[in-house]
């Protein structure tokens, strides 16, 4: 395994199939894990607000029995004054032993990486990918489906900025019989090199649609996405078009009895809580196996699994 996660496609299909079966084994038993960060620290650099993917990288080296630092806010720390993430990283080196990167920009947490001797996780780099996110998704999907091959997987939302489902489909088209069937509004259709480098190139079966009732039969998989306002930059076209989905029971009428929903939250208003006690709801679930599937990815990162 490489020295750093910065995009899904740095993990091998077998790479992905011992952090599923670490991740399985830590749920079955945690007490065997609980020493095994025993000294080590986890820095969490967080340029971008998050609540899920800070807190689940912190409790999971906590439940390792590593130890955390780190900020929340880069408005808090030497940021402020212009510190380069170069920089920042080359400092932070000193007093960790693995960095979990959030930033706006693409490819920061690559800079970072190609600073320091100390492995560097990508945690969301602007609109482009998550492959933190990912793993967790891949978790929970083995989990539902009891495989990772020969599903169709509806991805519904903003598919143009949403980072999680860039990974989503980098990770999945390497699974023999995935098909894709992408929904979204005209103006959020998945970019041209998300198209062209991972669906075309790879000969990914997809297909496009903006209605997501017409999508719902087919489906093994739903994921809903937010419309991510943080990326547009013109609030109007952000209000025209942030309730282009909402999921509701009534569109689940036609879906199959085994679908899985996954979303990769927060949700704003494209899943209604009604959907919540639907068996088919998974995105919680999500969640949970996101700091099960980090606790993984720290343990083969740091050399200690
Ligand atoms: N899924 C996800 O990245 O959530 P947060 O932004 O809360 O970390």
């Amino acid at each position: 395994m490489k020295k750093d996660l910065l995009d899904i496609l740095d993990l091998s299909r077998e790479d992905i199939d011992t952090l599923i079966r670490t991740a399985e084994n830590i749920i079955a038993d945690p007490d065997a894990y609980a020493e095994k960060c025993r000294r080590k620290k986890l820095a969490t650099l967080f340029y971008e607000p998050s609540t899920r993917t800070r807190l689940s990288f912190e409790s999971a080296m906590l439940e390792l029995g590593g130890q955390v630092v780190g900020f929340s806010d880069a408005g808090s720390s030497s940021v402020a004054k212009g510190e380069s993430v170069a920089d920042t990283a080359k400092t932070v080196e000193c007093f960790a032993d693995i960095i979990a990167m959030r930033h706006f920009k693409e490819g920061a947490p690559r800079v970072a990486a190609q600073n320091v001797s100390i492995p560097v996780i990508n945690a969301g780099d602007g609109g482009h990918n998550h492959p933190t996110q990912t793993l967790a998704d891949l978790l929970t999907i083995r989990r539902e489906k009891g495989r990772l091959d020969h599903l169709t997987v509806g991805c519904c939302g903003d598919l143009r900025f949403g980072r999680t489902v860039h990974s989503l489909l980098a990770a999945m088209g390497r699974y023999e019989g995935t098909s894709f069937v992408l929904i979204s509004p005209e103006e959020l259709t998945v970019p041209e090199s998300v198209r062209t480098e991972t669906l075309e190139n790879n000969g990914c079966p997809y297909r496009e649609t903006r209605s997501l009732e017409e999508a719902m039969p087919a489906l093994d998989i739903l994921y809903m996405t937010r419309v991510q306002k943080e990326r547009f930059f013109n609030e109007a076209d952000y209000v025209r078009l942030k309730d282009s989905y909402i999921l509701t029971p009534d569109k689940l009428q036609n879906a199959k009895k085994d679908l899985a929903i996954l979303h990769p939250l927060p949700r704003v208003n494209e899943i209604s809580v009604a959907i919540d006690d639907d068996p088919r709801a998974c995105y919680f679930k999500q969640v949970r196996n996101g700091k099960y599937i980090r606790m993984a990815l720290i343990l083969k990162l740091l050399g200690v699994d």
